[in-house]
């Protein structure tokens, strides 16, 4: 589902270039979850934008859905991001002056998807779909964040960090709703985090250090969002 071979990303250059990606190669199959660990500033965010299409890696080649995105121009890549691609920001993203609902909409208007109002129940903001997003806490504006992009039926959904801002209780039931979200919609699930306890939820888990992968391994076992430490 996801190929990437030798992935380099150099940002800046000369004395000021910074190597964020150092040869990173990886296999993710279709439907799978694959959590990616790693401390600060070891390129974990760098990876999901290569991986995802929107940026284009300094080297190496990135095969996802069956499509080369490392050898598509800009039309074709947008094109591919918007038919494939979920992504759930670190940042969240939200459009400021649109409600919850209405940010949620233009993701589900994507895939013609009607029932988008069960997501936004599901992540627990019915009653706060009126609200624009500086009237939210930290912790909801990621839900709505992740509402959004499930609305979009993604064949892949890029998480960085989707627990970030949610206590112990809301972040495992929003992991919840992602693996039965992921269970029904079927889709391949890429998603970085700093807690370590989540990668149990994984088929496989990368640990990346100083822009490569530094170790993999496959649970043969997957633990829920309820089973899991925190
Ligand atoms: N746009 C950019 N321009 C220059 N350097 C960048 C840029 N984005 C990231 N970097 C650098 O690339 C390296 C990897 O950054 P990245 O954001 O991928 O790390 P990360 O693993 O996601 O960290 P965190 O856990 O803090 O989110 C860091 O050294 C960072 O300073
Ligand atoms: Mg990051």
């Amino acid at each position: 589902m996801i190929v990437a071979q030798e992935l380099t990303k150099i940002y800046g250059s000369g004395e000021a270039a910074c190597g964020a990606l150092k040869g990173v190669s990886l296999e993710i199959g279709k439907g799978e979850c694959a959590v990616i660990l790693g401390q600060s500033g070891s390129g974990k965010s760098t990876l999901l934008s290569v991986l995802s299409g929107l940026e284009r890696p300094t080297a190496g080649k990135v095969i996802c859905d069956g499509e080369e995105i490392t050898a598509m121009n800009e039309k074709q890549l947008t094109d591919f991001r918007k038919r494939t691609v979920g992504f759930v920001f670190q940042q969240y993203f939200l459009l400021p002056h649109l409600t919850v609902e209405a940010n949620v909409r233009l993701c589900a208007d994507l895939a013609k998807n009607k029932d988008y109002g069960e997501i936004i129940r599901a992540v627990g903001l019915w009653e706060k779909r009126t609200r624009r997003p500086k009237e939210l806490s930290g912790g909801e504006q990621q839900r709505v964040s992740i509402a959004r992009a499930l609305a979009k039926k993604p064949k892949v959904l890029f998480l960085d960090e989707p627990t970030g801002a949610l206590d112990e209780e809301t972040g495992r039931n929003v992991l919840d709703l992602l693996c039965k979200a992921q269970q029904e919609i079927g889709f391949t699930a890429v998603m970085v985090t700093h807690n370590p306890s989540i990668a149990d939820m994984a088929d496989k888990v990368f640990v990346m250090n100083s822009g490569k992968i530094a170790d993999m391994r496959t649970n043969a076992q997957k633990k829920t969002a309820f089973e899991i430490g925190w």
